[in-house]
């Protein structure tokens, strides 16, 4: 397959979940990835394993809370590969603290909203900053963020989180209407519940099933079901979108709020008409 040929990749928080499913995804697809976390090893891990699959990868630290590394995520690619076509924002803070302290809105924290914006908005809308000029340049690129479908509504807890993917979803229309008559595309792939392993280390069996049972395929998502939509957004195939908000997300959010009540209520109620008619 050979949908990112000759094209070259940097993708933060790399050494995990969807991340990790992106690099190996884009380099089976003939990309030369740059695989980035604030993890060093696993971002060297994962660069491993892309090469051991045949692709090109390097792998190195970076902290997306860290400005001057942003810079390295596009000065390291151009150096090893010649280019930058594709930045990937990923990474995202997973401190189980944070999390904790982010339910009670009574409780509300500016210092975890400040942590989280940094590294979810800021990580990627700075480094964007700095690949744009380079990308410019060639008139052409493509920055693709990791949005999530807590933006995409009110919710009872994740009052920073949320809120950090919907500042995305903003800056993600933003770029695209600044830059895209110049050859830029911005878009965001809008997950719901996938099997990471962050999702893993506060999902329970009870509300993987209660997930299930929201959603509208029979299964939960997969790290690889992000990283497909990634590579097409990412490939040339994409051309034309620019500026969009993907979800993909087995259906979750399709239905109308009152659709589970029409089910419950609504629905034997016709039927046990039909019946006795
Ligand atoms: N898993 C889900 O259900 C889900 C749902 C919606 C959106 N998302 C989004 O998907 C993206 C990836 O999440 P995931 O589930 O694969 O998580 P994950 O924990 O598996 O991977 C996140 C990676 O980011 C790295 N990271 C943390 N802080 C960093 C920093 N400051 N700089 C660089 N790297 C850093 C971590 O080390 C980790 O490898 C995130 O943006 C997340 O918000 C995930």
């Amino acid at each position: 397959m050979d949908r990112l040929l000759g094209k070259t990749a940097v993708i933060t928080g790399a050494g995990s979940g969807i991340g990790r499913a992106s690099a190996l995804k884009f380099a089976s697809e003939g990309a030369a990835v740059a695989v980035t976390d604030i993890v060093a090893e696993s971002a060297l891990a994962v660069a491993e394993e892309v090469r051991s699959a045949g692709g090109t990868a390097v792998g190195f630290r970076v902290d997306v809370a860290d400005d001057e590394a942003l810079k390295e995520l596009v000065d390291r690619p151009v150096r090893e590969f010649g280019r930058l076509d594709i930045r990937f924002n990923n990474a995202l803070t997973t401190a189980a603290g944070k999390k904790k302290r982010d339910v009670d809105f009574l409780e509300f924290d500016p210092a975890v909203f400040q942590e989280i914006v940094q590294v979810n908005v800021l990580g990627g809308v700075v480094a964007a900053k700095y690949a744009l000029p380079h990308m410019l340049e060639r008139g052409n690129g493509c920055i693709l963020f990791t949005s999530s479908t807590s933006s995409l509504g009110g919710d009872v807890a994740q009052f920073s989180y949320g809120a950090s993917k919907a500042m995305v979803n903003w800056y993600v229309q933003t770029i695209a209407t600044v830059y895209g008559k110049r050859g830029i595309r911005c878009n965001a792939v809008v997950p719901g519940v996938i099997e990471t392993p962050a999702m893993k280390a506060w999902a329970s069996p009870e509300m993987n099933a209660a997930f299930m049972a929201l959603q509208n395929v029979p299964r939960l998502g997969r790290p690889e079901d992000i990283a497909n939509l990634a590579c097409i957004l990412a490939s040339d195939e994409a051309e034309f979108m620019n500026g969009a908000l993907y979800k993909c997300d087995g259906g979750m959010t399709a239905p109308l709020p009152f659709a589970q009540l029409q089910r419950d209520f609504l629905l034997p109620r016709h039927a046990g008409a039909s019946t006795t008619s």
